[in-house]
């Protein structure tokens, strides 16, 4: 076919597709990790923020506990379907190299609470009234896996924290979601040893959280 011939194949096709379909939900990056459930995708947040360590001894290994983020609603450019697996992997490394938030629409943030508990809070981000009276994970971790060979370091060269499967905790707190996966994963983790490091320091990480009701 002629270039001109394909352009307007193209035109063709694209003036074909329907109007206003709903793109179809996003599919799990594929990992070692148990697949979601049978239950529905309720969001894709992008998480950016730091994990943190505490050092003890040089020759000790440092200690993590726990973790702060930003939680930014990504849903829609991970369902663009071009995009595909490499999208996301972009979406994380570029979040992390360049502090990037996509647009501020953030949904929430992430933290660790009193207790040591990883928990999601999507109730106070600017688009939070989208999610009105909902949206809170109290989690336990239930598997992990290492980060692909692939991923992207953080920006200190850090290599990529593992990917999670992280559950409702059932303490409670939790409210309209069951389980959040952590993956596409930049950055984010501590040195080997506590050598040359600060008693309490933290490494900026980026990585993409996907809860399901
Ligand atoms: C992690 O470090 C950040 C930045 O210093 C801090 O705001 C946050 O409270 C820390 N969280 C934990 C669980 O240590």
């Amino acid at each position: 076919m002629n270039s001109m011939l394909k352009l307007l194949a193209f035109a063709v096709a694209v003036a074909a597709l329907p109007a206003c379909q709903s793109p179809a939900p996003p599919n799990l990056p594929k990992s070692t990790l148990p697949p979601p459930p049978k239950k529905d995708l309720r969001i894709v947040a992008l998480g950016l923020g730091t994990q943190n360590y505490t050092c003890g001894a040089e020759t000790e290994a440092p200690k993590s506990v726990g973790a702060v983020a930003q939680l930014y609603d990504v849903t829609a450019l991970v369902s663009i379907p071009i995009f595909g697996d490499w999208e996301a992997e972009y979406l994380t490394c570029n979040a992390n190299h360049a502090n990037t938030n996509y647009g501020q629409r953030k949904i929430g943030v992430h933290y660790f609470d009193a207790e040591g508990t990883p928990t999601f809070d999507l109730t106070t981000g600017t688009r939070s009234v989208e999610h009105r009276g909902g949206l809170f994970l109290s989690a336990a971790k239930k598997a992990s896996a290492d980060a692909p060979d692939k991923a992207c370091p953080g920006r200190n060269g850090a290599p990529a924290v593992p990917w999670l499967l992280l559950e409702d905790k059932k303490n409670g707190k939790t409210r309209g979601l069951s389980q959040v996966y952590r993956v596409n994963t930049v950055g984010g983790t501590a040195p080997e040893t506590c050598r040359g490091q600060k008693k309490s320091f933290t490494v900026d990480y980026a990585a993409e959280y996907w809860f399901y009701t």
